[in-house]
Parts: structure tokens; C-alpha cells; sequence
């Protein structure tokens, strides 16, 4: 299975880069394809700019996005890693979606709204909290974020989610949670 991971914190050494390298060894062993695009490693430029805006209407698509769409064309699953920032994605991430998952590519407008162009991709989403389980899921907050990713991105896009995965209470974990959080991530890339 071709498998691109977009993974968006800014440390590699950190809980988050644990899980992109548990990922990785899983799919190794499942002989899965990777590609990786690591944000931050890579410079990528978040902002959609006025220059640039028009490209969200397809009228010219700069280099670094075409780039970027090559991937997602490749791919048949993609994995999303990142950290929750106030209650959403690392702002890198939501401006990679803004700047590449533009109108024509990801999506088009039909007469009843829009169709999703990634049709036949399968989603992950691994996102973990600072904040643990039950003072996210209350307050709806959890729901919130599952909804805006699962529903108002990917499936806007065709990509199917077959799970969004919430490690919760990341910064308040012993060395033992973290162990098991990472076992249980493994697993699910086993079940893909
Ligand atoms: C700018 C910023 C905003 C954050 N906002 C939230 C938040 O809204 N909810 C939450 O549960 N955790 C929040 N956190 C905590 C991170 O989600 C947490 O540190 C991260 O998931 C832990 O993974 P890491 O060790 O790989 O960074 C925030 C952290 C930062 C740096």
C-alpha cells in the first residue's frame, strides 16, 4: 500500500516523533511504500497569500503545491500526525491544507455543493492532547475537532477516514503511558 504521511510538529524529538517513527516501522514491515513529508523539515510555506489566492480557483498552480499534490495523487493512504493547538491543527498543517487541497484538485462545485476529487484514499488521523479525555470529550471539543477534519476536510475531499485516532493527555503522561499509547498505534497500522 502506498502510504504518505504528513506529519507536522516542530521537533523530531518529541512525542510526536515517536509515533511517526512507530508508524514507519509498522509499515516497514508490512512492505508499505512511504513517502513522508515532514513540514517544518521541509520549509513548507504556509500562507495563502494574495499573490497565490487565485490558485485556490485553479488558474495557476505554483511549484511547491504541485509538488505536493504529486504525493497525494500517489498515494492511496494518507496519515496525518500532529499535536492539538487551541483546539485544532498546528496552524503549518491547516495552512498546507488551505495552499494544497485547492478547488479542482481536492474538490470540485457541482450544482448541489461540492464532490471530492481524492476519491479511493483512506485517511488516518493520529492527533495527540495536552488535555486528557475527560476534560476534552464534555466540553464537545473532541467531537468539534473530529467533526472539522473527518467531515470538513477529508470528507469533502472523497478520502475516506478510517479512524481519528485522539492520544489524550500526552503531556501529563509517564514514560509507561506513552509506551502503551504507542503500542496501541502500532496495532491500528497492522488493522490498516
Ligand atoms: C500552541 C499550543 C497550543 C496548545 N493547545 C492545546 C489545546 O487546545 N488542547 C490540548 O489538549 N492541548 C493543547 N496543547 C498541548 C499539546 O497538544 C501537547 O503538548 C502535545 O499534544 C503533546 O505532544 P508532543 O509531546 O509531541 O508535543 C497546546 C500546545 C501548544 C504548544
Amino acid at each position: 500500500m502506498k502510504t504518505l504521511i504528513i506529519f507536522a510538529h516542530p521537533k523530531l524529538d518529541s512525542f510526536n516523533g515517536a509515533i511517526l517513527e512507530a508508524i514507519i516501522d509498522e509499515l516497514k514491515v508490512l512492505q508499505s511504500e512511504i513517502r513522508v513529508r515532514d513540514l517544518y523539515r521541509i520549509g513548507f510555506q504556509p500562507v495563502l497569500h494574495e499573490d497565490n489566492y487565485s490558485e485556490f480557483y485553479q488558474t495557476k498552480i505554483p511549484a511547491d503545491i504541485l509538488e505536493e499534490q504529486s504525493y497525494l495523487l500517489w498515494a492511496e493512504q494518507i496519515i496525518f500526525i500532529f499535536p492539538t493547538w487551541w483546539s485544532g491543527m498546528p496552524a503549518i498543517l491547516k495552512g498546507y491544507i488551505d495552499r494544497v487541497f485547492s478547488n479542482g484538485f481536492a474538490f470540485r462545485m457541482i450544482k448541489n455543493g461540492t464532490e471530492g476529487l481524492l476519491k479511493g484514499k483512506k485517511g488516518l488521523i493520529i492527533q495527540t492532547t495536552g488535555q486528557p479525555e475527560q476534560k476534552l470529550k464534555p466540553s464537545q471539543l473532541t467531537m468539534a475537532m473530529e467533526t472539522a477534519m473527518d467531515y470538513g476536510i477529508f470528507q469533502i475531499c472523497g478520502i475516506d477516514t478510517v479512524s481519528h485516532q485522539f492520544l489524550y493527555g500526552v503531556t501529563l503522561s509517564d514514560h509507561a503511558t506513552k509506551q502503551r499509547m504507542l503500542r496501541e498505534i502500532r496495532d491500528i497500522i497492522q488493522l490498516l
